[in-house]
């Protein structure tokens, strides 16, 4: 009866769409239709093994966070679910000391966060200076030239950074609307110094963008204080947290860019218009449905940020930085060498060693894997071939699991194939 309806000559995209429909409904009823069978491996039980993740993310998920996902999922616009976004709100502008109303999670994993940042803040034809010294930075100018930014790097090699100068040279030169930086460039392990830099963007009009996602809870960051205009995170690195939701947080002054934009951002899911009503950032008394919020992955999120809070950010801090300072010492003393020269610039959140000579890296990180189930990783991008990477972040850092990664590294050279050369 409605193909009979709309036959007559409708030729609207809807119309269109309910004829897919009435072709579906014959065939339901004929069952040989199903013609891709079940497959045989659902009918096994989902098998994850435990396992020391010592790489550079994501790290171990303690129980207490893991076992705050397993409340009810209830829906995502439910008065109990705003309470918890608020709650994880408050837990973000704690982690980045900040007061910034602008201060959300976005769905999604440190790329989305990324994505979020660059899309808002950037206008097609706007310039944008990307300060590359690792894969990260690669990545943020991949991003900004997608939509159609002009886009300029300064490139240092890896295991090296900027230093003031240098980048206001760039910043006079390009006059960008947003720098980005890496705090803690993951792939060579060096942490960005911050101090001055946010200074030096506002003077040329330029907006200050911090990837924080290696480092912040483990190392101290104070985005009001060093004038960042952009910082975001992920949940699984320092926090420990599954992958999944990402912290973001953006100024007044990078919110002047992005409410008064001539064009919309080119992401409907990002667009921070959508987003700020959805966390409830925007003064509005009510919130409109945008996506649904991954509920569960909040409910992990704000316990990470609970846990964060409870041992709190300083002495946080001071942990990851005794057991690196222990961690870098035993590498030493085993006859390692550590990737990032400068002490001061080495991330102790993820520790980059100089690939050991006359091994094949990827031997070690599977021998290690097989023999010891503990996870370490070679390196990425402008990195790989040149070092192997260690990350202790969180719960994971601690002077035992250094021990452990230590013990593994040692067996690993005993027993790797070690050529002449
Ligand atoms: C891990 C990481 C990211 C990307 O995060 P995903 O959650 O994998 O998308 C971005 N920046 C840095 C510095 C990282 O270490
Ligand atoms: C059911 O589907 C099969 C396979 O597509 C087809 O051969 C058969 O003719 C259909 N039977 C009816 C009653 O539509
Ligand atoms: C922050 O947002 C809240 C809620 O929308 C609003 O009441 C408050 O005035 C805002 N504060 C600032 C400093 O903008
Ligand atoms: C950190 O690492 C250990 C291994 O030493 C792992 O078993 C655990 O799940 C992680 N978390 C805590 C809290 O130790």
């Amino acid at each position: 009866m409605w193909r009979g309806v709309l036959a007559r000559g409708s030729t609207s995209p809807a119309s269109t769409a309910i004829f897919g429909f009435t072709a579906f409904v014959s065939l339901a009823g004929n069952m040989s239709s199903f013609s891709v069978p079940p497959p045989k491996c659902l009918q096994k039980p989902l098998a994850v093994p435990h396992r020391y993740m010592f790489g550079p993310g994501p790290s171990n998920v303690p129980s207490r966070i893991l076992m705050a996902g397993i409340n009810p999922v209830i829906g995502h616009m439910h008065p109990e679910i705003f309470e918890i976004m608020n709650d994880i709100k408050s837990g973000i502008q704690y982690m980045f000391q900040t007061q910034n109303n602008m201060t959300l999670a976005v769905s999604g994993t440190g790329h989305t966060a990324m994505e979020c940042a660059i899309f808002n803040t950037v206008e097609p034809g706007d310039s944008v200076l990307s300060a590359v010294n690792g894969i990260w930075g690669e990545r943020a100018a991949d991003m900004a030239e997608r939509i159609g930014a002009r886009v300029n790097t300064i490139v240092a090699p890896p295991g090296g950074f900027f230093t003031n100068a240098e980048i206001e040279q760039a910043l006079s030169k390009y006059r960008p609307v947003v720098l980005f930086l890496a705090h803690g460039e993951s792939s060579t392990g060096v942490l960005h110094p911050l101090d001055g830099i946010g200074q030096l963007c506002h003077k040329y009009g330029c907006l200050l963008l911090v990837d924080s996602v290696a480092s912040i809870g483990g190392t101290p960051l104070f985005m009001d204080q060093q004038g960042i205009d952009i910082l975001y995170t992920g949940s699984q690195k320092v926090l420990n947290a599954p992958p999944g939701t990402a912290p973001i947080s953006f100024s007044e002054r990078a919110c002047q860019k992005v409410f008064n934009r001539r064009t919309k951002p080119v992401s409907f899911f990002l667009d921070l218009s959508w987003l700020a009503n959805y966390w409830g950032c925007d003064g509005k008394p009510s919130r409109v449905y945008h996506h649904t919020g991954p509920v569960t992955a909040f409910y992990s999120l704000r316990e990470s940020l609970a846990v964060l809070a409870e041992e709190g950010l300083e002495k946080s801090c001071e942990r990851h930085e005794k057991v690196a300072e222990y961690f870098h010492a035993g590498l030493e003393s085993m006859g390692l060498k550590l990737f990032v020269k400068e002490k001061k610039a080495r991330l102790p959140t993820v520790t980059t060693i100089v690939a050991p000579h006359g091994y094949d890296w990827k031997e070690i990180t599977t021998y290690i894997m097989k023999t010891h189930n503990l996870e370490i990783s070679g390196g990425l991008g402008p990195s790989v071939g040149l070092v192997l990477r260690v990350g202790l972040m969180g719960c994971n850092s601690t002077k035992d699991n250094v021990d452990m990664v230590l013990e593994a590294l040692k067996d690993a050279l005993k027993h790797c194939h070690k050529s002449k050369v």
